[in-house]
C-alpha cells in the first residue's frame, strides 16, 4: 500500500535560509565536530543542533559552486507519482535557484535535460525503458519514497539511471520527508494541553506485522487510541487537533530500513506538539535527523512493559515530560512534503551540479 504522503494539504511553504544556514554551518563546524565527540556534555545551545540540520550536500559539489547555467532546465516527469496529478511550484519560491520547466508531456523525451521516473510507477517497464532512445547528456532520475519492502522488482532498474531520488540521505537528490529549521531567534515553545496518553493513526493494518505485535504488547500495560481505518474515525483536517491532546504518539514505520522516516514521524507526531515514540531504524539513524532528546525509542526498553511504565511516570513528571521538548526554543519541525517540492529538488541539484557522465549501476544492492 502506498502512503499518503503528498497531499496538496501538507504542500511545505520553504523559505530560502540555506544560505544563512549555510554560513552558520561553518561558523560552527569546527566546534560541532568536537562537540560530537563529548556528547555527553550537551548543553541546549543553538550550535549543538546543526548536525540534525540539512546541509548542501556533498552531492552538489562544492557549496559555494555557482549555478550551472542560467539556462532554463526541461525536466520531464515521466508520469504522476501514482497517478496523482498536483500543480508544478516556481521553484524559484522554494529554492534559490533558477525556475525549471515541468512537464509531463512526453513528446519532449528527446529533448529533456532531465527524466523522473517514479518507481511505482514504473517497475514493470524496466526492459521497455531500456530499449528508448534517449539524449547522451539527458539525465535520468530514479525517484522513490516508498521503502525496500514496497518496492518491487529493484533489480529491473539496474543500470537505467543516473541519478536517484529518495529519503535515504545518501540520495544523489535527497528528499525527506521532514526536517528541521534553525529559529532567527529561540522562540519558546508551548506544550499543547495534554489530557489522554497514547494515540496510533494507523491506515494499513496488518495483523502480525512487527508494529501490531508490539502495539498488542504495549496495550496490555497502558491506554492506546487507535485511529484509521478499522479503528476510531479520523479526518485529515482533525488529525493535529485530536493527536495533540495525547501525551505519546507512536510513530510506527511500516518496514524498518536505514533513513526511512516518514510523516508518521514528522506530520502526525512532531507537527501535533507531542513526543514521538518511535519504531523503525536505530536510534543512530534517528539521531542523524534529530536531538536524541526529541523521542522515545521502542529499542531502548528490554520489552513494551517497561515502555509502557516508563511512559506513565513520565506524564506524570512535567519537568522530565518537558524536557523533550526544550530541542524546540531553537528548531522547528518541517515538513520536506509535497510532490512539487520533490521535483524542484530535483531542478535545484540539476541546476547546480555538471551534467557529468553517472551511471547506477546496482540499484537493488543498494536500496535495501
Ligand atoms: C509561477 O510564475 C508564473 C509567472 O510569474 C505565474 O503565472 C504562475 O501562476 C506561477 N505558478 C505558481 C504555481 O505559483
Ligand atoms: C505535447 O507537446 C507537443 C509538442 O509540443 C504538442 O504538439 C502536444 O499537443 C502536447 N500534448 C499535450 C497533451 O499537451
Ligand atoms: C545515463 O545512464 C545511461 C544508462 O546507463 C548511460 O547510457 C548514459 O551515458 C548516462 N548518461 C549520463 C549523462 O551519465
Ligand atoms: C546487483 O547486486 C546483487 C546483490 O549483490 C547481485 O545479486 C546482482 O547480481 C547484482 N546485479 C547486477 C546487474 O550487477
Amino acid at each position: 500500500m502506498p502512503t499518503d504522503p503528498f497531499t496538496e494539504l501538507w504542500e511545505g511553504k520553504k523559505i530560502s535560509w540555506k544560505k544563512l544556514l549555510t554560513f552558520l554551518l561553518f561558523s560552527f563546524i569546527f566546534s560541532f565536530c568536537l562537540f560530537a565527540s563529548l556528547r555527553q556534555f550537551r548543553t541546549n545551545e543553538p550550535e549543538d543542533y546543526n548536525s540534525y540540520l540539512p546541509t548542501e550536500r556533498s552531492q552538489t559539489g562544492s557549496t559555494c559552486a555557482p549555478p550551472k547555467s542560467e539556462r532554463r532546465l526541461t525536466i520531464l516527469l515521466w508520469t504522476w507519482p501514482f497517478g496523482h496529478r498536483f500543480t508544478f511550484s516556481n521553484c524559484s519560491e522554494l529554492f534559490d535557484t533558477p525556475d525549471c520547466h515541468f512537464t509531463t508531456n512526453r513528446s519532449w523525451s528527446q529533448k529533456a535535460d532531465a527524466v523522473i521516473m517514479h518507481h511505482r510507477d514504473v517497475y514493470g517497464d524496466g526492459e521497455r525503458l531500456a530499449r528508448l532512445p534517449r539524449l547522451p547528456s539527458q539525465r535520468w532520475i530514479w525517484f522513490n519514497m516508498e521503502s525496500p519492502s514496497h518496492s518491487p522488482n529493484l533489480g529491473a532498474m539496474n543500470h537505467l539511471f543516473n541519478l536517484t531520488m529518495s529519503y535515504r540521505r545518501d540520495s544523489d537528490i535527497f528528499t525527506p520527508y521532514g526536517e528541521l529549521q534553525l529559529l532567527s531567534q529561540p522562540q519558546p515553545f508551548s506544550i499543547p494541553p495534554k489530557t489522554k496518553m497514547v494515540a496510533w493513526v494507523v491506515s494499513n493494518w496488518r495483523p502480525g506485522s512487527h508494529r501490531v505485535k508490539y502495539y498488542e504488547e504495549l496495550k496490555k500495560h497502558i491506554p492506546v487510541d487507535v485511529y484509521g481505518r478499522h479503528h476510531l474515525p479520523l479526518s485529515m483536517d482533525m488529525l493535529h487537533q485530536t493527536v495533540s491532546q495525547y501525551n505519546f504518539y507512536l510513530a510506527f514505520e511500516n518496514s524498518q530500513h536505514e533513513d526511512y522516516i516518514t510523516e508518521k514521524l514528522w506530520r502526525n507526531a512532531l507537527s501535533s506538539g507531542t513526543i514521538p515514540v518511535v519504531l523503525g531504524p536505530p536510534r543512530e539513524n534517528y539521531e542523524h535527523f534529530l536531538p536524541p532528546d526529541s523521542f522515545i525509542h521502542v529499542d531502548d526498553f528490554a520489552s513494551a512493559g517497561e515502555l509502557a511504565q516508563y511512559l506513565q511516570e513520565l506524564s506524570r513528571d512535567t519537568e522530565r515530560y518537558q524536557r523533550y521538548f526544550q530541542w524546540r526554543k531553537w528548531l522547528k519541525p518541517v515538513l520536506g512534503i509535497g510532490w512539487a517540492m520533490q521535483v524542484c529538488r530535483a531542478c535545484h541539484f540539476l541546476q547546480r551540479t555538471e551534467a557529468s557522465y553517472h551511471v547506477v549501476p546496482n540499484l537493488s544492492k543498494w536500496f535495501v
